[in-house]
């Protein structure tokens, strides 16, 4: 467990309800771990979403180009995993057969063959997808047949890749209408991947309470993920994509932002006991305008928290938004904070 400085500092001798923690208090308090009797633990461990490089919108100027070498550096790092943001969206046709782009296919190719090369898991996750948020019923047939040309193009890719249906689904694509989608996108995976993990979270922008509501298909191989940003004002601080913004200065640690922490804990556990499913966190982190110590210190604290019962986290994000690395290299100080508690072994 690690004690930043800058918390000790602040603490109080005595805690009651005031708003800062209290001298030799918790950080958050560990739990018992709980382990998968449905389906795989996936090996996640230490893990980054490898952002702002394959999920370009409209203007594909902003996309840093794949750099080789950077794989190799995440696996010194300590990485074990990927998340791969994509925009498969964009670059499918908007007519049947709905073929994917085949440079960008071949784009995907280069991603997963580098880091598997270097060791590393790869998550295959379908982030951005506008037309199916505004369109749902249009849509299913060009998603399905999105993921029957994705579970085809990687059927032979090894079992250390992952597909991810899609990323932080909201209004109108409920639960029940979620489950409607992914039933035949699981299918026409199915037909040539019999086992490979594939990755499904819940409405609300992958909330944990949405897993409790989230049909899981039926099948072993299908893995719950959920999103963690709380305390929201403290980790979007000055983001501009949240309407309203939240205004800079936001502090992270006291008892309100720890209690918040360990009963989100407590409910994944919960969640885990109930249906002996191992979820993981696919996106957690903090804007990059926060300062080091205090983003590392969040991120210890997340990633132990959760560690301790099993879970593992993957740190959003890289290059483009709250960033890990940037032209003077990457941030030390977080990547350092990352804890995994146990390392689960590759499989
Ligand atoms: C989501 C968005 C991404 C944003 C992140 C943090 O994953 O797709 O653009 O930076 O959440 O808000």
């Amino acid at each position: 467990m690690r004690f930043p400085s800058i918390h000790l500092s602040v603490c109080l001798l005595t805690s009651a309800s005031l708003a800062v923690p209290a001298c030799n208090a918790s950080r958050w308090k560990p739990a018992a771990p709980a382990s998968a009797r449905v389906g795989p633990a996936l090996p996640i461990g230490k893990c980054i979403n490898y952002a702002g490089q394959l999920e370009v919108e409209r203007d594909e100027s902003w996309m840093r180009p794949v750099v080789p070498g950077d794989f190799r550096e995440m696996q010194q790092l300590g990485f074990q995993s990927i998340r791969v943001p994509l925009n498969l969206s964009r670059f499918a046709s908007h007519k049947p057969p709905y073929r994917i782009a085949p440079p960008y296919i071949a784009r995907i190719r280069q991603v997963v063959s580098l880091a598997t090369k270097a060791d590393l898991n790869v998550i295959l996750d379908n982030h951005l997808y506008p037309e199916l948020f505004a369109h749902p019923d249009a849509e299913q047939d060009r998603f399905v047949a999105i993921w029957r040309q994705m579970g085809s193009l990687f059927s032979e890719a090894p079992p250390s890749v992952y597909f991810e249906l899609l990323n932080e689904a909201h209004d109108p694509l409920t639960n029940a209408r979620l489950a409607a989608l992914f039933k035949p996108a699981l299918a026409a995976i199915r037909d040539k991947n019999a086992t490979r993990p594939v990755i499904v979270g819940g409405d609300w922008y992958n909330a944990l309470t949405a897993l409790d509501t989230l049909d899981m298909l039926d099948d072993a191989n299908v893995v719950p993920t959920f999103h963690y940003y709380e305390p929201m004002p403290f980790t979007h601080q000055g983001a501009s994509w949240t309407v309203p913004p939240y205004p800079k200065g936001a502090t992270y640690g006291s008892l309100k932002d720890l209690a918040q922490l360990n009963r989100t804990v407590a409910d994944a556990r919960a969640y885990m006991e109930r249906t002996g499913r191992v979820p993981f966190i696919g996106e957690y982190g903090a804007v990059e305008s926060i300062p080091s110590s205090e983003r590392a210190a969040y991120f210890a604290d997340v990633t132990n928290a959760f560690a301790s019962i099993g879970i593992q986290s993957c740190v959003w994000g890289y290059v483009n938004n709250f960033t890990l690395r940037d032209g003077k290299g990457w941030n030390r100080a977080i990547i350092d904070s990352i804890s995994t508690v146990t390392k689960p072994t590759k499989n």
